[in-house]
């Protein structure tokens, strides 16, 4: 639940958030588009879309506006390479590298369990970003961490400033201070189609989500946030406290997110992370079908196949305005062409 307690103007908090070091990459403000197709053949409310995916570096997502801070903040502190230990499939590796190819920075990229893969979708998108990739097998992905110092250290021989990442804190907090900045661009944007009460926000539930409604209190909004889990490792509410007080810090917001303010559902997530369900099959295809938007299949395609299903269960009051928070991921349509072309409607 939001607060309606307003503890900032916003004028007051977009300047804390312009006085923060940042580059800028970005294609900014994105869109909020009306999906009235969609609202038209679940018989719904209003749903709107966020286009986080139209961010535009290298097939942009949510990443890119993280890094428009974390890099300034990199650059701050003298690094000129970063070592980073993702998945094959990942989103925020391909994003780290287009924007460290943007700063001119090394990139250093060990990517567990893609040793014999088919370099296909972010993969593939590694490759032509020319990051010198390591890409390991099941059984070597156990050692990444040591081989990240290792590639650090050789890194520090060269002549570099290399910043192993997992060490430090900033990227943790990071995706939720860039979705405060997120939020203050759809509280403008919402207020320009007058619409100034109940908003829900849809999307995948991460650390964007968490800021959007850490924005929401602080300002006073009628906002509320149901976000969609796509794998069972994470402790969603644990998590986001973990992760988001280092934002409200930086940006001095008083009214602390508490983990019980966004909705998290777990029912949509399938066998588990990276195996589309046939209900998220069906949402990539009803959107590029319906509104000539592509979702993709691990992330936006999750959260999409939730936002349905909650309103074919009636949970969803059409008086209520629905954001769904598109964050990106489109790449994965390619790594999942089987999956996605076996369909038949
Ligand atoms: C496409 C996409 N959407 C959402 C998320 C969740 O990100 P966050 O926790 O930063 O909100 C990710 C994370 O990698 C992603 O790749």
């Amino acid at each position: 639940m939001t607060t309606t307690q307003q503890t900032v103007t916003r004028e007051e908090l977009r300047a804390r958030v312009d006085a923060l070091p940042r580059v800028h990459f970005a294609h900014l403000p994105t869109p909020l588009e009306d999906l009235p197709r969609l609202t038209e053949e679940l018989g719904g409310p209003r749903i709107l879309v966020k286009r986080e995916d139209a961010t535009g570096l290298a097939f942009g997502g949510n990443k890119a506006r993280h890094y428009e801070f974390e890099m300034a903040h990199l650059k701050e502190q003298g690094f000129n390479a970063i070592v980073n230990i993702m998945d094959y499939h990942s989103n925020n590796a391909r994003v780290t590298g287009a924007a460290a190819n943007k700063m001119g920075f090394k990139y250093v990229l060990i990517l567990k369990n893609a040793k014999d893969r088919v370099i296909q979708g972010n993969l593939l998108v590694d490759k032509i970003l020319g990051a010198e990739l390591h890409l390991l097998s099941e059984e070597e992905s156990e050692r990444a961490e040591e081989l990240a110092d290792e590639l650090g250290k050789r890194l520090e021989e060269e002549g570099y400033k290399p910043y192993v990442r997992q060490q430090y804190a900033f990227p943790k907090y990071v995706g939720s201070l860039a979705y405060v900045d997120c939020a203050l661009e759809i509280a403008e944007q919402l207020e320009a189609l007058g619409i100034t009460k109940k908003v829900r926000f849809f999307g995948v539930a991460g650390r964007s989500t968490a800021g959007l409604i850490l924005t929401a209190k602080n300002l006073g909004l009628d906002w509320k946030a149901t976000g969609i889990a796509v794998n069972y490792e994470t402790e969603m509410q644990e998590y986001l406290y973990d992760v988001i007080g280092g934002a409200q810090e930086v940006l001095g917001l008083t009214t602390p997110f508490d983990p019980e303010d966004m909705t998290v559902m777990n029912q949509y997530i399938g066998e588990g992370y990276g195996i589309p369900t046939e209900a998220v099959i069906e949402a990539v295809h009803m959107l590029g079908r319906l509104e000539g938007l592509m979702i993709d299949p691990n992330y936006t395609g999750t959260a999409m196949s939730g936002l349905i299903d909650q309103i074919r269960q009636g949970n969803v009051p059409d008086d209520e305005t629905v954001v769904f928070m598109h964050s990106g991921g489109l790449p994965a349509i390619f790594t999942f062409a089987e999956e996605l072309a076996a369909y038949e409607g």
